[in-house]
């Protein structure tokens, strides 16, 4: 029996939320359902709004200090207790988001015009922040079978070792695929990147969000003292506070930790930490195990039922695999035979929902949609019957 309701009813009137708000402008259309900006239609767990709440009470605000053992205490604490991996204080730092540690460290590993490589498909904000500081994109795809993703390590290899290509971006578990990497596969990418000098970002911020059989490794684990690696996460995803900007990176590599805090202290003044962030940050780690496990079984109730649905309707037109991770479901539609662009403009005209096209994480078109799936079961229930309906008119057209 689940101690939390993830079907509970909720609403984002009033909050000028981007997954709400932001989706006629973007999509071209009002009366959209939304399922496309990866946050949740599930409420933060209490314990940590009621930490903000008290937080809140005291009615102070001012410049607020991360190094103390209420931020390094709890960090430490989840990952010992959820991924055996043993943290100490002087690993952990406090930044403003993911992605700014992601563009920092890109800018202090390379110069204007050398090149990133990045699994394709990959996180479309990766693409808009190395176009932004003008790094060059050096896609390494990963290798697509019955929507099974693998690393090409051969290709990978061949791109460490150019020597224009300074740093790689990695994604773990990997948005959109879902694709957890396992050990090997990471000491393997961790060697080649060592042997050619290639600086190793691993984005991490999906950790959480892991199916029952599956098991999340952190490049954290395979750090040694000095290594050229950067762990980035935070809580945005896990616990829904991506309005309450945060992150933290973790390295064993003291220069590059000092370099970023130098960097954002001098270059941009914001050495500061979010007083609400350090409150639910506090809270999270300590008090809400029970509740990621259970979001996780909701999660996973949610991917099984889009899989009987589309096995049972659409087997014809749509293909899926349950993801291994985070809660975004990539989905197929290589089977209909149409182009990219009319798919997705069916889905937004003829189904009255708004998914994430493929082809924004990506080079090339590849036939694919992005679902997230954090609502509640009656929001997917209602998404997938969009969806139905999309198909039934492109086939009454005759245009699949
Ligand atoms: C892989 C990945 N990294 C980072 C982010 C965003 O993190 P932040 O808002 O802290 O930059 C997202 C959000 O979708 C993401 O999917």
């Amino acid at each position: 029996m689940s101690k939390f309701n993830f079907d509970k009813e909720t609403t984002r009137e009033g909050t000028y939320s981007i997954q709400y708000e932001g989706t006629e402008p973007l999509f071209g259309r009002t009366g959209l359902a939304p399922f496309w900006i990866a946050d949740m239609d599930i409420e933060t767990p209490e314990a940590i709004t009621e930490a903000m709440k008290k937080r809140l009470d005291n009615g102070i605000f001012g410049y607020t200090i991360w190094k103390n053992s209420k931020f390094y205490g709890p960090v430490k604490q989840w990952w010992k207790s959820r991924y055996d991996v043993d943290l100490t204080d002087d690993m952990i730092t406090y930044a403003p988001s993911v992605l700014y540690t992601v563009s920092e460290a890109v800018r202090l590993h390379s110069d204007k015009g050398d090149g990133v490589i990045l699994n394709m498909p990959t996180y479309n904000a990766f693409l808009k922040v190395l176009k932004g500081n003008d790094r060059k994109v050096v896609p390494c795809s990963l290798i697509e079978e019955d929507n099974e993703y693998a690393f090409d390590f051969e290709h990978f290899e061949e791109l460490c070792r150019a020597p224009e290509n300074k740093v790689f971006v990695h994604c773990n578990p990997h948005n959109p695929t879902g694709k957890v990497w396992s050990r090997e596969d990471l000491q393997k990418m961790k060697d080649i990147c060592l042997r050619n000098d290639v600086f190793f970002i691993s984005d991490e911020i999906h950790m959480d969000f892991v199916r029952p059989k599956e098991k999340f490794v952190s490049m954290a684990e395979l750090m040694d003292e000095g290594d050229p690696i950067i762990v980035t996460t935070g809580l945005g995803k896990t616990f829904n506070l991506a309005s309450i900007p945060h992150s933290y990176f973790i390295t064993k590599n003291k220069e590059l930790r000092n370099k970023i805090v130098y960097e954002y202290d001098h270059r941009y003044n914001v050495g500061t930490a979010n007083s609400l962030v350090l409150a639910a940050i506090d809270a999270a780690y300590t008090d809400c195990g029970e509740w990621v496990d259970e979001l996780n079984d909701h999660l996973e109730g949610n991917f099984d039922y889009i899989e009987e649905y589309i096995n049972e309707h659409l087997s014809e037109y749509l293909s899926f695999k349950k993801p291994e991770s985070t809660y975004l479901a990539w989905i197929s539609f290589e089977k209909c035979g149409i182009e990219d662009a009319e798919m997705h403009k069916a889905l937004v005209d003829l189904g009255g929902i708004a998914v994430s096209p493929g082809h924004i994480y990506d080079i090339a078109d590849n036939g694919r949609f992005r679902m997230n799936v954090a609502s509640s079961r009656m929001r997917i229930e209602s998404g997938m019957e969009r969806i139905h309906k999309t198909i039934e008119k492109l086939k009454e057209d005759g245009r699949i």
